[in-house]
């Protein structure tokens, strides 16, 4: 169905508000590619009366299901390598000198901010699982959040299909951290137990979240309008630890954000970290 120019702008607000995503009237055909299958399905007459709908509550999935129809899932492991490369030579050889001295400062928390269908944090986990010597002394969570369902639950299952494991893992990585099932692959249990996975929506309040050593928000804030993506690496920033990193995509840059956090790099890799408050 052709969502018409008088519905639009309706479709696009109503998208901007429930996740940040910013579509303008050019992504006309992605709004019908990924929605008029819902429209279908809900015997809706239009685009307007789908939000309309979603709005007024009768379906509470259904808003869910245009967040997940409309957000880009795109996600592989070890996505772009830089910023695990980064984690393993330079973070985590800090952390081993700063928290190994006391017992009780043996505790790593990092956040996947947009985490989609789980690459990204069991990537994480799997790099401090060969970088930490005797991880089982140390206290470890990866929290992986997303605003979509559909990707949380896959992430959570720690199911990867052929395909999915191709995209990213060597032999190694998969035969060390992955069983095979008839459908795939599957994460194992000891590295599933680093990674907590939970629906969130990263316009909501962050208060609950944090202190975290590092955070991981990848190709998620690209897709946001200024205002909503500066509001919120400032957010961020104030749940990041003193000393924190913030990893963000490479084709993102915070250098417009003025004060909040300072660009450092690591043999080209750029990281950022917050300023002191
Ligand atoms: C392109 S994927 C990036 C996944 C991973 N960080 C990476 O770089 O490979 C972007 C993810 O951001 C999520 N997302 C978009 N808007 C969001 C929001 N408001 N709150 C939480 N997640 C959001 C999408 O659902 C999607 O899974």
């Amino acid at each position: 169905m052709q969502v018409i120019t008088q519905e639009i702008n309706f479709v696009t607000d109503y998208i901007h508000k429930i996740s940040g995503v910013k579509l303008d009237e050019s992504k006309a055909y992605l709004i019908e590619s990924r929605l008029s299958e819902i429209i279908r399905r809900e015997k809706c007459g239009n685009y307007r009366e789908l939000c309309l709908k979603a709005q007024t509550g009768g379906n509470p999935y259904l808003r869910e299901q245009i967040v997940d129809a409309i957000t880009t899932h795109e996600t592989l492991f070890f996505r772009d390598n830089a910023p695990f490369e980064a984690l393993r030579k330079l973070v985590i050889p800090h952390w081993i000198a700063e928290k190994s001295k006391n017992p009780n400062s043996r505790r790593i928390r990092i956040w996947s901010a947009g985490c989609s269908t789980g690459q990204e944090p069991y990537s994480i986990a799997m790099t401090l699982w060969n970088a930490l010597p005797n991880i089982f002394s140390w206290d470890i969570s990866i929290l992986g959040t997303d605003i979509s369902d559909a990707s949380i639950k896959q992430a959570s299952l720690g199911r990867f299909t052929e395909h999915e494991v191709q995209r990213g893992l060597n032999a190694d990585l998969l035969a060390k951290f992955f069983v095979q099932e008839s459908a795939g692959w599957r994460v194992k249990d000891e590295l599933r137990s680093l990674v907590t996975f939970r629906r969130y929506n990263l316009l909501d309040s962050l208060m609950e979240f944090g202190p975290f050593d590092a955070i991981f928000c990848r190709n998620v804030a690209i897709y946001f309008d200024e205002k909503t993506r500066s509001n919120l690496f400032y957010r961020l920033s104030v749940r990041l630890a003193n000393g924190g990193f913030l990893f963000v995509g490479s084709a993102e840059s915070l250098a417009d954000l003025g004060r909040e956090f300072t660009p450092r790099y690591y043999n080209q890799i750029l990281y950022y970290q917050p300023n002191l408050k």
